[in-house]
Protein backbone atom coordinates (compact mmCIF):
# COMPACT_ATOMS: atom_id res chain seq x y z
CA UNK A 1 0.00 0.00 0.00
CA UNK A 2 1.36 3.22 -1.08
CA UNK A 3 0.89 6.51 0.96
CA UNK A 4 -1.31 7.90 -1.64
CA UNK A 5 -3.39 5.01 -3.02
CA UNK A 6 -6.99 6.09 -3.80
CA UNK A 7 -6.25 9.91 -3.83
CA UNK A 8 -6.81 11.95 -6.65
CA UNK A 9 -4.86 15.18 -7.07
CA UNK A 10 -4.86 17.88 -9.27
CA UNK A 11 -1.84 19.86 -10.04
CA UNK A 12 -1.44 22.97 -11.96
CA UNK A 13 1.78 24.03 -14.45
CA UNK A 14 2.34 20.54 -14.92
CA UNK A 15 4.47 20.79 -18.15
CA UNK A 16 7.47 21.44 -17.13
CA UNK A 17 9.99 21.85 -14.31
CA UNK A 18 8.16 21.48 -10.55
CA UNK A 19 4.82 20.46 -11.69
CA UNK A 20 6.07 17.93 -13.65
CA UNK A 21 8.40 16.68 -11.02
CA UNK A 22 5.53 16.74 -8.30
CA UNK A 23 3.06 14.61 -10.88
CA UNK A 24 5.63 12.17 -11.09
CA UNK A 25 6.14 11.98 -7.74
CA UNK A 26 2.50 11.59 -6.63
CA UNK A 27 1.97 9.00 -9.27
CA UNK A 28 4.92 7.05 -7.74
CA UNK A 29 2.98 7.48 -4.51
CA UNK A 30 0.12 6.06 -5.61
CA UNK A 31 -1.85 8.84 -6.14
CA UNK A 32 -4.40 9.30 -9.49
CA UNK A 33 -3.16 13.09 -11.32
CA UNK A 34 -4.85 15.65 -13.26
CA UNK A 35 -1.90 17.53 -14.74
CA UNK A 36 -2.71 20.69 -16.12
CA UNK A 37 -1.21 23.30 -17.87
CA UNK A 38 -1.26 26.50 -20.14
CA UNK A 39 0.83 24.62 -22.86
CA UNK A 40 -0.77 22.16 -24.42
CA UNK A 41 1.01 20.13 -26.65
CA UNK A 42 3.88 20.38 -23.94
CA UNK A 43 1.87 19.11 -21.26
CA UNK A 44 0.16 15.86 -23.18
CA UNK A 45 3.73 15.31 -24.19
CA UNK A 46 5.11 15.23 -20.98
CA UNK A 47 2.63 13.12 -18.94
CA UNK A 48 1.78 11.00 -21.93
CA UNK A 49 3.91 7.59 -20.08
CA UNK A 50 2.54 8.28 -16.62
CA UNK A 51 -0.01 5.84 -15.20
CA UNK A 52 -2.97 7.08 -13.68
CA UNK A 53 -2.47 10.53 -15.01
CA UNK A 54 -5.11 12.50 -17.55
CA UNK A 55 -4.15 15.86 -18.76
CA UNK A 56 -6.36 19.28 -19.00
CA UNK A 57 -5.54 22.16 -20.70
CA UNK A 58 -5.73 25.37 -17.68
CA UNK A 59 -5.06 28.92 -17.94
CA UNK A 60 -4.78 29.58 -13.91
CA UNK A 61 -5.60 33.22 -15.09
CA UNK A 62 -8.95 31.82 -15.99
CA UNK A 63 -11.86 31.39 -13.98
CA UNK A 64 -13.87 29.93 -16.30
CA UNK A 65 -11.65 27.17 -17.18
CA UNK A 66 -11.13 26.57 -13.44
CA UNK A 67 -14.77 25.42 -13.59
CA UNK A 68 -14.64 23.34 -16.73
CA UNK A 69 -11.79 21.45 -15.60
CA UNK A 70 -13.47 20.82 -12.13
CA UNK A 71 -16.48 19.95 -13.52
CA UNK A 72 -14.54 17.43 -16.43
CA UNK A 73 -13.30 15.72 -12.98
CA UNK A 74 -16.21 15.09 -11.61
CA UNK A 75 -17.94 14.03 -14.64
CA UNK A 76 -15.69 11.29 -14.83
CA UNK A 77 -16.23 10.15 -11.67
CA UNK A 78 -13.35 11.31 -9.71
CA UNK A 79 -13.67 13.11 -6.57
CA UNK A 80 -10.58 15.80 -5.88
CA UNK A 81 -8.02 14.90 -2.55
CA UNK A 82 -5.75 18.01 -3.34
CA UNK A 83 -4.84 21.17 -5.33
CA UNK A 84 -1.47 21.47 -6.33
CA UNK A 85 -1.55 25.37 -7.17
CA UNK A 86 2.44 25.29 -8.87
CA UNK A 87 2.05 27.52 -12.51
CA UNK A 88 4.12 30.08 -11.97
CA UNK A 89 6.60 32.63 -14.11
CA UNK A 90 8.90 35.05 -12.52
CA UNK A 91 9.59 38.29 -13.94
CA UNK A 92 12.41 40.13 -13.20
CA UNK A 93 12.53 44.05 -12.59
CA UNK A 94 13.36 46.74 -9.83
CA UNK A 95 10.34 48.89 -8.85
CA UNK A 96 11.62 51.37 -11.13
CA UNK A 97 12.35 49.27 -14.19
CA UNK A 98 9.13 47.23 -14.37
CA UNK A 99 6.50 48.75 -15.98
CA UNK A 100 2.60 48.68 -15.29
CA UNK A 101 1.83 46.20 -17.18
CA UNK A 102 4.65 43.52 -16.43
CA UNK A 103 3.65 44.03 -12.62
CA UNK A 104 0.03 43.16 -13.14
CA UNK A 105 0.84 40.20 -15.82
CA UNK A 106 2.81 38.74 -13.00
CA UNK A 107 0.36 39.06 -10.19
CA UNK A 108 -2.70 37.70 -12.77
CA UNK A 109 -0.37 34.62 -12.78
CA UNK A 110 1.14 34.21 -9.29
CA UNK A 111 -1.26 35.52 -7.23
CA UNK A 112 -4.90 36.01 -8.95
CA UNK A 113 -3.88 32.35 -10.64
CA UNK A 114 -4.10 30.90 -6.63
CA UNK A 115 -6.83 32.73 -5.78
CA UNK A 116 -8.49 30.80 -8.14
CA UNK A 117 -7.13 28.19 -7.59
CA UNK A 118 -7.85 27.80 -4.00
CA UNK A 119 -11.80 28.92 -4.58
CA UNK A 120 -12.10 25.88 -7.22
CA UNK A 121 -10.45 23.41 -4.71
CA UNK A 122 -12.47 24.74 -1.42
CA UNK A 123 -15.33 24.15 -3.84
CA UNK A 124 -14.69 20.82 -4.84
CA UNK A 125 -12.88 19.62 -1.56
CA UNK A 126 -15.26 21.25 0.98
CA UNK A 127 -17.72 17.91 1.06
CA UNK A 128 -15.19 15.59 2.85
CA UNK A 129 -11.81 17.32 3.05
CA UNK A 130 -8.22 17.80 1.44
CA UNK A 131 -5.23 19.19 1.05
CA UNK A 132 -4.40 22.73 -0.85
CA UNK A 133 -0.66 23.05 -1.70
CA UNK A 134 0.40 26.65 -3.01
CA UNK A 135 4.20 26.95 -4.33
CA UNK A 136 5.29 30.43 -3.07
CA UNK A 137 8.87 30.83 -2.67
CA UNK A 138 12.12 31.86 -0.75
CA UNK A 139 11.40 35.26 -2.70
CA UNK A 140 7.65 34.89 -0.74
CA UNK A 141 9.59 35.30 2.73
CA UNK A 142 12.68 37.69 1.63
CA UNK A 143 13.24 40.34 -1.26
CA UNK A 144 15.23 41.16 -3.68
CA UNK A 145 15.90 44.79 -5.36
CA UNK A 146 15.15 42.91 -9.18
CA UNK A 147 12.02 41.03 -8.07
CA UNK A 148 9.96 43.73 -7.15
CA UNK A 149 6.76 41.52 -8.88
CA UNK A 150 7.71 38.48 -8.07
CA UNK A 151 8.16 39.32 -4.32
CA UNK A 152 4.70 41.23 -3.88
CA UNK A 153 2.64 38.01 -6.09
CA UNK A 154 4.54 35.04 -3.88
CA UNK A 155 4.18 37.34 -0.75
CA UNK A 156 0.49 37.17 -1.10
CA UNK A 157 0.99 33.88 -1.68
CA UNK A 158 1.93 33.47 1.64
CA UNK A 159 -0.24 35.27 3.59
CA UNK A 160 -3.27 34.11 1.40
CA UNK A 161 -2.34 30.49 2.14
CA UNK A 162 -3.38 31.73 5.94
CA UNK A 163 -6.23 33.18 5.19
CA UNK A 164 -7.29 30.12 3.32
CA UNK A 165 -6.11 27.53 6.31
CA UNK A 166 -7.73 29.58 8.55
CA UNK A 167 -11.12 30.06 6.42
CA UNK A 168 -11.49 25.84 6.15
CA UNK A 169 -10.85 25.21 9.74
CA UNK A 170 -13.43 27.88 10.71
CA UNK A 171 -15.77 26.47 8.61
CA UNK A 172 -14.58 22.92 9.37
CA UNK A 173 -14.03 21.48 5.81
CA UNK A 174 -11.64 19.13 6.70
CA UNK A 175 -9.11 21.03 4.18
CA UNK A 176 -5.35 21.84 4.58
CA UNK A 177 -3.88 24.74 3.08
CA UNK A 178 0.03 25.30 3.01
CA UNK A 179 2.59 27.12 1.26
CA UNK A 180 6.21 25.55 -0.22
CA UNK A 181 8.74 27.76 -0.32
CA UNK A 182 12.18 26.84 -2.72
CA UNK A 183 15.00 28.62 -2.93
CA UNK A 184 16.33 28.14 -6.69
CA UNK A 185 15.63 25.19 -8.68
CA UNK A 186 17.39 24.50 -11.72
CA UNK A 187 14.15 24.27 -13.86
CA UNK A 188 13.51 26.38 -17.13
CA UNK A 189 12.18 28.99 -15.11
CA UNK A 190 15.97 29.81 -14.28
CA UNK A 191 16.44 29.26 -17.53
CA UNK A 192 13.73 32.03 -18.35
CA UNK A 193 15.46 34.17 -15.72
CA UNK A 194 18.85 33.92 -16.72
CA UNK A 195 17.80 35.09 -20.18
CA UNK A 196 15.97 38.40 -19.31
CA UNK A 197 19.61 39.48 -18.12
CA UNK A 198 22.97 40.96 -19.78
CA UNK A 199 25.39 38.49 -17.79
CA UNK A 200 23.66 34.79 -17.45
CA UNK A 201 26.65 32.86 -16.01
CA UNK A 202 27.41 35.64 -13.51
CA UNK A 203 23.52 35.44 -12.75
CA UNK A 204 23.63 31.56 -12.27
CA UNK A 205 26.73 31.94 -9.32
CA UNK A 206 25.32 34.69 -7.75
CA UNK A 207 21.97 32.17 -7.23
CA UNK A 208 24.78 29.62 -6.05
CA UNK A 209 26.26 32.07 -4.15
CA UNK A 210 23.39 32.52 -2.30
CA UNK A 211 22.37 29.05 -0.99
CA UNK A 212 24.86 28.49 2.13
CA UNK A 213 24.55 24.55 0.60
CA UNK A 214 26.32 25.44 -2.10
CA UNK A 215 24.85 24.28 -5.06
CA UNK A 216 20.47 24.70 -6.50
CA UNK A 217 17.80 22.38 -5.85
CA UNK A 218 16.38 19.70 -7.57
CA UNK A 219 12.24 19.98 -8.77
CA UNK A 220 12.40 16.35 -6.92
CA UNK A 221 13.75 18.09 -3.36
CA UNK A 222 10.59 20.05 -3.82
CA UNK A 223 8.17 17.39 -4.89
CA UNK A 224 8.66 15.27 -1.67
CA UNK A 225 7.36 17.89 0.27
CA UNK A 226 4.49 18.34 -1.99
CA UNK A 227 3.59 14.61 -1.55
CA UNK A 228 4.10 14.29 1.83
CA UNK A 229 1.55 18.04 2.45
CA UNK A 230 -1.38 16.08 0.06
CA UNK A 231 -0.87 12.65 2.29
CA UNK A 232 -2.35 12.02 5.64
CA UNK A 233 0.57 12.11 7.24
CA UNK A 234 0.37 16.01 7.35
CA UNK A 235 -2.92 15.75 8.72
CA UNK A 236 -1.95 18.50 11.66
CA UNK A 237 -0.27 20.84 8.97
CA UNK A 238 -2.05 24.33 8.10
CA UNK A 239 -1.42 27.24 7.25
CA UNK A 240 2.03 26.45 7.41
CA UNK A 241 5.34 27.75 5.43
CA UNK A 242 7.57 24.30 3.97
CA UNK A 243 10.96 26.15 3.40
CA UNK A 244 13.44 24.26 1.36
CA UNK A 245 15.84 26.36 0.13
CA UNK A 246 19.31 25.22 0.86
CA UNK A 247 19.84 27.86 3.56
CA UNK A 248 19.04 30.59 1.64
CA UNK A 249 16.42 32.33 3.52
CA UNK A 250 19.10 31.92 6.90
N1 LIG B 1 12.55 27.06 -10.21
C1 LIG B 1 12.76 27.75 -9.10
O1 LIG B 1 13.90 28.09 -8.75
C2 LIG B 1 11.60 28.12 -8.21
C3 LIG B 1 11.90 28.59 -6.93
C4 LIG B 1 10.86 28.96 -6.09
C5 LIG B 1 9.54 28.85 -6.53
N2 LIG B 1 9.31 28.39 -7.79
C6 LIG B 1 7.90 28.32 -8.19
O2 LIG B 1 7.59 27.00 -8.59
C7 LIG B 1 6.59 27.03 -9.62
C8 LIG B 1 7.05 26.23 -10.82
O3 LIG B 1 8.28 26.80 -11.29
P1 LIG B 1 9.20 26.04 -12.35
O4 LIG B 1 10.60 26.38 -12.00
O5 LIG B 1 8.80 24.64 -12.48
O6 LIG B 1 8.80 26.85 -13.67
P2 LIG B 1 8.80 26.39 -15.21
O7 LIG B 1 8.87 27.66 -15.99
O8 LIG B 1 9.84 25.35 -15.45
O9 LIG B 1 7.36 25.73 -15.39
C9 LIG B 1 6.20 26.49 -15.14
C10 LIG B 1 5.01 25.87 -15.84
O10 LIG B 1 3.88 26.72 -15.61
C11 LIG B 1 3.18 26.86 -16.83
N3 LIG B 1 2.42 28.13 -16.84
C12 LIG B 1 2.89 29.38 -17.03
N4 LIG B 1 1.87 30.24 -17.04
C13 LIG B 1 0.73 29.53 -16.83
C14 LIG B 1 -0.64 29.86 -16.74
N5 LIG B 1 -1.07 31.11 -16.88
N6 LIG B 1 -1.54 28.86 -16.50
C15 LIG B 1 -1.12 27.58 -16.37
N7 LIG B 1 0.17 27.20 -16.50
C16 LIG B 1 1.07 28.18 -16.71
C17 LIG B 1 4.25 26.81 -17.91
O11 LIG B 1 3.69 26.48 -19.18
C18 LIG B 1 5.19 25.77 -17.36
O12 LIG B 1 4.85 24.48 -17.81
C19 LIG B 1 6.32 28.50 -9.90
O13 LIG B 1 5.19 28.94 -9.16
C20 LIG B 1 7.58 29.18 -9.38
O14 LIG B 1 7.37 30.52 -9.03
C21 LIG B 1 10.29 28.02 -8.63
Amino acid sequence: MQRLTGKVAMVTGAAAGLGLAIVRRLVDEGATVIATDIDVAKGQAAVADLARTRFLPLDVRDETQWQAVTATIVADGLTLDALVNNAGITTMGSIEALSYAQFRHELDIDLCGVFLGCRAGITAMKGRGGSIVNMSSASGLKADADLAAYNAAKAGVTLLTKSVALHCAREKYGIRCNSVHPGAIHTEMIDKVMAQVADPEALYRSFVDRHPIGELGRPEDVAAIVAYLVSDEARFATGAEFVIDGGLTL
